[in-house]
């Protein structure tokens, strides 16, 4: 892994913030003649082993796709499975966190979520917020594009009761209306299974993201997958449009 800083510009440094899309669990599941819930649980069980090893590299923002917006089109039992996993991952989650210093943030339209889920991230939101380590975004029903939505409607508001004028709405303002406010954007996305594409994950915080995809699918993406992409990371020539 290459740690010196080179003449290119951010050469050699590591990512601050890294985003994964966590997809592949459903055909991970099948090739293996299970259902797809079995794949689910597989991919729930990664997660909390890359999250752990994000926090020991040194990763300081970790923004993770759990489920988004258009996933609620899915059928009932599938949605019902992976929400019931979430459940159990809030309530495990104060013994699996246990000393990592993590901070966990829900992102997404929480008011899609059932009552008893909300109290539950409200409580580890609360039971963590103090803790200075890695920041672990977990996108939960969301949607870039409701994300940007959401801050639209902020700005509009405030506009709209004398606070501010239309003119002062800048990227700057949009930025502190989104879910990850006060967060660097990621440097690195990356996705597994195969797909090549954003599925409406970060789109405002995208803009100048570097990519990473792999045939692997989720539950099979290993730490050593990680550091893979990490390092080819560490050799892009981020450029930001200059020169
Ligand atoms: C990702 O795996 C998990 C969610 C989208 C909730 P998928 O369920 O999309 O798995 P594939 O893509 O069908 O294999
Ligand atoms: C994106 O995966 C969402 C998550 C991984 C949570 P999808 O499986 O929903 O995306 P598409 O349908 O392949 O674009
Ligand atoms: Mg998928």
């Amino acid at each position: 892994m290459i740690f010196s800083k080179k003449n290119k510009k951010h050469e050699g440094e590591m990512p601050k913030h890294i985003g994964i899309i966590m997809d592949g669990n459903g055909r991970w599941a099948r090739r293996r003649g299970l259902p797809r819930s079995a794949g689910h649980a597989a991919g729930a069980e990664n997660f909390k082993r890359i999250v752990t090893f994000c926090g020991e590299i040194g990763i300081a923002y970790l923004t993770v796709y759990a489920f988004s917006t258009e996933n609620w089109n899915r059928p009932q039992a599938e949605v019902d499975e992976i929400m019931r996993l979430m459940d159990i991952y809030l309530d495990d989650s104060y013994k699996e966190l246990e000393g990592k210093n993590v901070v966990v943030k829900i992102i997404g339209e929480r008011g899609m979520l059932t009552q008893k889920l909300q109290d539950k991230i409200a409580a580890l939101e609360k039971h963590t917020s103090k803790n200075t380590g890695l920041v672990l975004n977990i996108a939960l029903s969301y949607g870039g594009r409701q994300e940007i939505v959401h801050a639209a409607k902020e700005c509009a508001r405030l506009a709209a009761e004398g606070k501010i004028s239309p003119d002062d709405i800048d990227e700057e303002m949009v930025s502190s209306h989104i879910y990850t406010a006060g967060q660097p954007d990621p440097d690195f996305i990356i996705r597994p299974s195969g797909e090549k594409r954003l599925s409406n994950f970060l789109t405002w915080q995208s803009a100048y993201s570097e990519f990473w995809f792999s045939d692997i699918m989720w539950p099979a993406f290993t730490k050593k997958h990680l550091m893979e992409a990490i390092e080819e990371y560490q050799k892009r020539n981020r450029r930001f449009g200059a020169l």
